[in-house]
């Protein structure tokens, strides 16, 4: 007898849009056996109804701050909607962090990440704070949640590695007691030539740990500030190449065209891949323009076609930077479609392969990841035709199975609707 049956789902081969009906079956928390639909009879300890739902991997977070998640308003708000002044409250709520307050804030988000349908979670995870105790909290949620959701800490330096006291040290000994990636902020740094440094700086000790690197780049409304090019080369020429991620570079959206030109180029030929964080961007940046006002967002659809993998993040969840947020990676990419001005058919597609395939090329999942024979069994069924349906009418997985358990189930929702001369009756949304 296996573990799972899943009855009459659809996959679709990305390439060329085509469904096919099968069963999946699941055994050791692994795919054990995709067969075409009725073809086989096995007993199993579960069997799931699919009823024609699309069998998709699940959701992949590559963005978010599990340490200041759900602290919106503690001990005051961010009025002006800048980075800096979340920063600033930030800084006035960081000394109150205890490792309760942090596991409990952090689980309760990734519980919601979960249930959404997300079971792969990048986290940057604030280091300048001599007490660490931010990162030994996420450190023990990373191994509480494991059987559920496979988390990515980012030793993220969040006021400097050059310019912060003891900056570099910290960083270090945040890498020593066990993240999996290091973070940078060049454009925080107090002058270029400490931006230009932390790069270097975070890129090495990732290289000589054996480890990866996210750097927070360029995150301003400065067409000045100009960190991804460091990055992306120090990218190719240490080897670490797709390994390195560089989030935000919101800069990006005031470069001129000839420099965009060149800046392409660079990190095409890098092979960084690139996180956009829509809802957060498009909130923060442009703060400081009068009209025109600037979307604030990096060059999505240009990078897409210069070649450069780019995911969609979510970035904060009601926090300093960000009062909103359901940690759902399907609004971000609804947000994102209207952001990026990805509105056209495969465009909209695009945008759901940037909250699955490519953000878990972002965290470098490989053979973790997909619905394939001897992949861990961690799937949703969703009541979709394809990610265009999913994203247009945010369509919610009836279930989400992390390693051959489903561990969230939802009832759809049924409107009854009375129409003049009609006796009432469900109504189907706008399919
Ligand atoms: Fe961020």
């Amino acid at each position: 007898m296996i573990q799972l049956l899943v009855r009459d789902v659809r996959l679709r081969d990305d390439a060329t849009g085509e469904t096919s009906a099968v069963d999946v079956q699941v055994q050791d928390g692994r795919i054990h056996a995709i067969a075409p639909r009725g073809a086989e009879s096995v007993e199993a300890e579960t069997v799931v109804e699919g009823h024609g739902a699309w069998l998709t991997p699940p959701y992949v977070e590559p963005h978010v701050h599990l340490d200041s998640a759900l602290t919106a308003g503690e001990p005051r708000w961010n009025l002006s909607g800048t980075l800096w002044e979340g920063i600033a409250c930030w800084a006035e709520r960081k000394p109150t962090l205890t490792r309760d307050d942090v596991v409990e804030r952090a689980e309760r988000t990734l519980r919601w990440y979960a249930a959404n349908g997300t079971l792969h979670v990048r986290s940057h995870v604030d280091v300048t704070d001599p007490s660490l105790v931010a990162l030994d909290a996420l450190i023990e949620v990373r191994e509480r949640v494991r059987d559920v959701i496979n988390l990515q800490l980012v030793a993220f330096p969040q006021e400097g590695i050059c310019s912060f006291p003891d900056g570099e040290e910290l960083l270090t000994e945040a890498a020593r007691r066990g993240v999996d990636v290091i973070g940078a902020i060049p454009h925080f740094e107090d002058t270029r030539e400490d931006g230009v440094r932390s790069v270097e700086f975070a890129v090495d000790l990732a290289d000589r740990l054996g480890l990866r690197v996210d750097a927070h780049c360029d995150e301003i409304d400065d067409e000045q500030s100009r960190f991804v090019e460091v990055l992306a080369t120090r990218a190719a020429r240490s080897g670490l190449r797709e390994r390195v991620t560089a989030s935000h570079t919101t800069a990006m959206g005031s470069y001129n065209p000839a420099y965009s030109y060149k800046l392409h180029r660079i990190i095409a030929r890098s092979g960084i891949t690139m996180v956009s964080n829509p809802m957060v961007s498009l909130h923060l940046q442009g703060r400081f323009d009068d009209y025109p006002k600037r979307r604030g967002l990096t060059q999505v659809k240009e990078l897409l076609a210069a070649g450069v993998n780019v995911a969609f993040g979510h970035d904060d969840v009601m926090d300093p930077w960000y009062p909103l947020g359901t940690a759902n990676p399907l609004q971000v990419a609804l947000v994102g479609t209207h952001a990026a001005q990805m509105l056209a058919r495969d465009e909209i597609e695009e945008t759901f392969r940037m909250i699955t395939t490519r953000a878990a090329a972002v965290l470098g999942l490989d053979e973790e990841y997909g619905v394939h024979v001897g992949r861990p069994a961690s799937f949703l069924l969703l009541p979709a035709t394809d990610g265009y349906d999913a994203v247009r009418r945010q369509v919610r997985p009836t279930h989400v199975v992390a390693h051959g358990r489903i561990v969230a189930e939802t009832a759809p929702a049924v409107t009854t609707l009375t129409w003049p001369g009609e006796d009432p009756a469900p109504v189907t949304f706008a399919r």
